[in-house]
């Protein structure tokens, strides 16, 4: 999830690209550049860092005066962050600059193509891909406009493209497919950005676009059409939100936005993991299949809600793979003498890839001479360095401090990783493996029912601002969610909330149950085992001791009916995947509940988004 904005007008365009990239700087911060036309040639600068190194960099050596141009600041995806991946990526004859959010899945086939044309790619991003494409397209006498319909028809992915071309200091070019882009609307000067935060000080005039659209704006004017050049048209909104909101999308917090951009980041993160072969890839795993094939015990490490993601992990990775995996809190693991050795893959699970505990439990499992797989959010952070191997999750950076599209996305890197596996060690058939991915990439659809339906869910929030303690209960990977359902109810509420595991509600906490207790119960989909029935009798003994049963349960499960004070209707998944649509109203759940009690949601008290001591 990066950050994109175009200018064309009478203005300097150095100033506005970068007042936007500023606006837009939490989209994105492990590097940042800028493209400008002028005098028939580009002037580009870009840096790894934060956007404060570009301007560093410009103000020493300044770029020449122009009023079209465009910019980027990134949150890697493809390739590390550093200056030769920052974008705008150029052509091999830096007639075209480009920049670009989103996946291409199918860079690797057209970067074999573009090799094949002597052309010599010089970073690691899928990002140049395009840039090389589009100049070919100019090189052969099309304007920038058909050069992009015609990119554009070649790529797979999802993707936003913004592009200038040195010989034409009129126009910016840009394109989208399932990844966001605006166009400010203004008087002799047009706007394109990532989300109009990067505009609205200049237009508050805005321009939606559809999926699978072209626009080339001018200081005269828009224009759209579809990939395929036939002319098509924005729908044209005013914007009044204030710039805060404007950055949070219209939502009051980051972690509000964040819940909501949830199905967006479960797809990318599933893109581009299928190969044309019908086989699962997973491309950053950077150990052979022999490596894999030698593993005889899985060890996982992590800490608080990505600890959680690790117990979803174990039902699946020993369900799938048939290898045995322990769970461990990172800040336990090197202090209990754990028994590693070569044949152990150690699993080190971190949004933000600097959790002190975590880097210092890897460190160790190294030293054991285990490898180490980190599913990590953030490239080029410390402890996926340090891995043997690594599977980036493509959440975007998460700036609510309490983790929400985070876990979902490490979710699905979980699945990903039990799934990959059972196809190495050939525990699974291929028809079953890619049954299953097409049930994953059926989860953003899910997880937006479910968020459609959240006023149902703020309702019942509402009336607990004045609860002074939930419990939350699950059964299988259920359980881990009813954790997490209580973890975020207690850093973001305050608020006394335990998770158990239903089962165990009659060796003792069932003593905590009296009158009004609100009870969350996460009910297991129905399937063949007795996992739902054993669920429901739990939830029968809570609200015979006067318990308030708040039900999380599949579409036309009957039989928690009599038994729920509340019920809300999850989409119908297989228990496996249930985490992925269970959590998301207890996310709900937590966030309204905060906010109706006045807390700061984003920066709850004593929470630091990461924790880099022991
Ligand atoms: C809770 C939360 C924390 C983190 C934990 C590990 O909402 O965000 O519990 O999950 O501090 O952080 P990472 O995943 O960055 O290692």
């Amino acid at each position: 999830m990066c950050g994109i904005v175009g200018y064309v007008g009478a203005r300097s365009a150095q100033d506005v690209v970068i007042e936007g990239l500023r606006r837009m700087e939490y989209r994105g911060y492990d590097s940042a550049g800028i493209a400008l036309v002028a005098d028939g040639t580009l002037a580009v600068d870009k840096r790894a860092g934060k956007l404060a190194n570009l301007e560093k960099a410009i103000d020493e050596s300044p770029l020449p005066a122009s009023t079209i141009g465009i910019g980027h600041t990134r949150w890697a995806t493809h390739g590390a962050p550093t200056d030769v991946n920052a974008h705008p990526h150029l052509g091999s004859h830096r007639r075209l600059a480009v920049v670009h959010n989103g996946i291409i899945e199918n860079f690797a086939a057209l970067r074999d193509r573009i090799e094949d044309e002597g052309i010599t790619v010089v970073s690691e991003t899928d990002t140049e891909i395009a840039a090389h494409l589009l100049e070919l397209q100019l090189e052969s006498g099309e304007d920038l406009t058909t050069a992009m319909q015609r990119v554009c028809s070649r790529l797979e992915g999802a993707f936003t493209l913004v592009a200038v071309d040195a010989q034409d200091p009129d126009r910016v070019v840009a394109a989208r497919r399932n990844s966001p882009l605006v166009v400010g609307l203004g008087e002799g000067e047009n706007f394109l950005g990532s989300d109009v935060a990067a505009f609205i000080e200049h237009t508050r005039e805005a321009l939606e676009l559809g999926q699978d659209q072209v626009v080339t704006i001018t200081r005269e004017g828009v224009e759209v059409t579809g990939f395929d050049g036939s002319p098509a048209e924005g729908t044209q909104y005013h914007v009044d939100w204030d710039l805060s909101a404007a950055e949070k999308d219209g939502h009051d917090w980051f972690m509000r936005k964040e819940i909501f951009e949830q199905p967006r980041a479960v797809a990318d993160s599933l893109l581009g993991r299928m190969g044309a072969d019908g086989l699962l890839q997973l491309d950053e795993v950077r150990l052979s299949d022999d490596e894999l094939r030698d593993i005889d015990k899985i060890i996982i490490i992590a800490c608080g809600t990505s600890f959680y993601a690790g117990m979803v992990a174990k039902y699946a990775i020993e369900h799938w793979c048939r290898i045995p995996v322990e769970v461990e809190l990172a800040s336990e693991f090197r202090y209990r003498d754990p028994i590693l050795n070569y044949s152990t893959l150690v699993v080190a699970i971190s949004q933000s890839g600097e959790t002190a505990d975590t880097l210092q439990a890897i460190r160790h499992a190294r030293v054991q001479k285990s490898k180490v797989l980190a599913i990590c959010n953030t490239n080029g952070s410390t402890i996926p360095r340090e891995s043997d191997a690594v599977i980036y999750t493509h959440a975007g950076p998460e700036i609510g401090v309490a983790s929400t599209k985070g876990f979902l996305t490490q979710l699905v890197a979980c699945y990903l990783l039990a799934l990959y596996l059972a196809q190495v060690k050939g525990t699974r058939y291929g028809d079953e493996i890619n049954q299953i991915v097409r049930q994953l990439e059926a989860m953003p659809a899910h997880i937006q029912d479910v968020l459609d339906r959240a006023d149902e869910v703020y309702a019942l929030a509402r009336e607990y601002v004045d609860a002074t303690s939930v419990l939350f209960l699950g059964r299988h990977a259920g359980y881990p969610v009813a954790l997490e359902g209580a973890l975020k109810l207690k850093e973001l509420a305050y608020l006394h909330a335990e998770g158990f595991a239903a089962g165990e509600l009659k060796h003792g906490p069932i003593a905590l149950v009296d009158e009004g207790l609100p009870v969350l119960c996460v009910v297991p989909s129905r399937g063949r085992d007795q996992l739902h029935d054993k669920m429901v009798s739990g939830i029968q003994e809570v609200r015979a001791r006067g318990a308030r049963t708040l039900c999380l349960a599949e579409v036309g499960d009957t039989a928690i009916e009599p038994y729920a004070d509340v019920l809300f209707r999850l989409p119908k998944v297989p228990t496996l995947l249930q985490p992925l649509v269970a959590t998301v109203p207890l996310q709900l759940f937590a966030c309204e509940l905060a906010t109706a009690k006045g807390h700061d949601v984003d920066q709850p008290r004593n929470l630091a988004k990461s924790v880099t001591v022991e």
